[in-house]
């Protein structure tokens, strides 16, 4: 139009008024200088932020509204009159000036991302007229990813078990994001990431999966999903406290005090402890040869270092006979789990049985030897005493028999002590038995009456009384001379059911 223009000036100055009126009639032959500028070609803003589109014409614009375009499908996203104005709420025209056409949409988002087209409209009798359209601006929205989100397996797992823990953020914007994995603060390898979708889109959401084996010390773990981003100054994380994931079983053990054998009827102490659990909740009973018994005492559970728990619980029962070999068995139920137990069996033992020894029955074994040397002892005087009997009831009878021929008696001395000396110091050597007897009625009723006269025996005691029948010395009735002489005091009290006469022979 240019080149046009200046070359229809220079031929033919005459015709000036015809140009001038060819250039007046012809559409838009004001607007030689006309152009829609669009400054800027692209534009990134962060989400949530203000974004200004700068648009500009020159020349004088005909009356006629400006609109503005996203995309290729020319969405209409501003108007500055017409029905279309104010159904724009996030745009607004910057200023009232004619030629300048900027916009600014506030609060962006991630869907205002596209290319911006300014357009200037002249007013039409019917339709509006396109007069220019700026070359476009493209804008970029980055949206920053949503605060990542970790999640654990649905139920506690145990240790050893591999368990997958998921890490999700959305709503970022453009597609690029890095997450990174750690636990306890190291890097966990080969995590898988997808994001999401995987066309192109506004806007964007990522996935990444991480495999973990726990252990019984991850009570105290944390997991920490980190995501890096580039509308991100610093990179966001996400943490997981591993305790949700854990279930540490018990550990049980059952023990007794007194350790070994229990004394017949003396109390012993089970204690049954349940080491090591996560999380707290755990219950101990007890057994007494698979049926419910006391439920014992339990401790309060204790917190250990690693932050797992330990209880303990208590039974006390006496060790009778019937219980001799019975079997406690502990039983914990942890974590609504299938129980676990631990048992032992209560030996009873005797009282005084050594702790070596398997006594049998009470009644059975013989005593101790103290007992023994006391029966032995016991058992030797009653023989000494019956012999003794025999041998008195034996000298009796001899007695009777003999004190019928001869009422005389001579002891004959035995021939160890010849000088032995004699009661009555009788010159020939012979040795009187004194047979006054006691009156028969002060003799004991074991004997039968003797008939009167009184039979005259004699039993001769040398030394002290013995034991032994052997050390008795029998009188020879036969060559005894009695004499009837007064009875005189024995020399030591005689015994008042001898039935025999006490014949003392001194030695010298
Ligand atoms: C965009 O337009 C605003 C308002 O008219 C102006 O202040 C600013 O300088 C312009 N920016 C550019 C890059 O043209
Ligand atoms: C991204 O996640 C949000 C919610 O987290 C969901 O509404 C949206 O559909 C997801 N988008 C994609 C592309 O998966
Ligand atoms: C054991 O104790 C009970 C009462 O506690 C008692 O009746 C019983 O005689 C005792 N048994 C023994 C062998 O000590
Ligand atoms: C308990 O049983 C054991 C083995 O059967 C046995 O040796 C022991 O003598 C018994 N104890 C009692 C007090 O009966």
């Amino acid at each position: 139009m240019e080149p046009g223009a200046r070359r229809a000036r220079a031929p033919a100055r005459g015709l000036t008024c015809l140009l001038l009126l060819g250039l007046l009639a012809w559409p838009g032959a004001g607007a030689q200088e006309f152009q829609v500028l669009q400054p800027q070609g692209a534009v990134s803003v962060s989400a949530g932020e203000n974004l200004t589109l700068n648009c500009s014409v020159t020349g004088n614009p005909p009356a006629g509204p400006v609109k503005w375009f996203k995309g290729p499908t020319r969405q209409l996203v501003y108007a500055d009159s017409g029905s279309d104005k104010g159904s724009f709420p996030r745009v607004t025209k910057v200023n009232n000036i004619d030629t300048d056409l900027t916009i600014r949409i506030s609060d962006t988002r991630p869907e205002d991302a596209g290319t911006y087209r300014c357009v200037k409209f002249k007013k039409g009798l019917r339709v509006d007229e396109e007069m220019g359209s700026g070359a476009g601006t493209a804008v970029s929205v980055s949206a920053r990813p949503s605060a990542p989100s970790v999640s654990g397996p649905p139920s506690r797992a145990e240790p050893g078990t591999p368990v997958n823990f998921t890490c999700t953020s959305g709503g970022f914007s453009p597609r690029n994001i890095t997450v990174t994995w750690l636990k306890n603060g190291a890097p966990l390898p080969a995590p898988q990431t997808r994001v999401l979708p995987e066309h192109e889109s506004v806007s964007y959401n990522v996935s990444s999966t991480v495999g973990l084996n726990l252990s019984a010390g991850d009570v105290r773990s944390q997991l920490t999903c980190q995501i890096e981003h580039s509308a991100l100054a610093a990179p966001l994380r996400g943490t997981y406290n591993l305790s949700h994931a854990l279930r540490v079983p018990p550990r049980l053990q059952v023990s007794s005090d007194p350790a070994g054998p229990v004394t017949r009827n003396e109390s012993v102490m089970f204690t049954c402890r349940a080491e090591g659990f996560y999380p707290q909740g755990a219950s101990l009973s007890w057994l007494e040869n698979g049926n419910e018994t006391d439920p014992g005492k339990p401790s309060r559970p204790t917190e250990n270092p690693d932050g797992t728990f330990t209880l303990q619980s208590f039974l006390e029962v006496r060790a009778t006979e019937q219980r001799n070999q019975s079997v406690f068995t502990c039983r914990a139920v942890h974590d609504s789990q299938p129980p676990v137990s631990d048992s032992t069996t209560l030996r009873v033992s005797l009282p005084h049985a050594e702790p070596g020894k398997d006594p049998a029955s009470s009644g059975g074994e013989g005593p101790l030897p103290e007992e023994k040397m006391i029966y032995i002892a016991v058992a030797v005087v009653c023989v000494v005493l019956v012999i003794l009997l025999i041998a008195v009831v034996c000298l009796i009878r001899v007695r009777q028999r003999k004190g019928k021929s001869s009422a005389s008696v001579r002891l004959q001395e035995p021939e160890k002590s010849p000088s032995a000396a004699l009661q009555d110091s009788d010159p020939n050597n012979l040795t009187y038995a004194d047979l006054n007897f006691e009156k028969p009625k002060k003799r004991s009723t074991r004997q039968p009456p003797e008939p009167s006269p009184p039979s005259e025996y004699a039993c001769i005691q040398k030394g002290r009384p013995a034991a032994a029948d052997n050390n008795l010395t029998y009188a020879d009735l036969d060559m005894v001379h009695l004499s009837k002489a007064p009875k005189r005091p024995a020399p030591w009290p005689e015994e008042g059911a001898s039935e025999y006469a006490s014949v003392q022979i001194q030695r010298k």
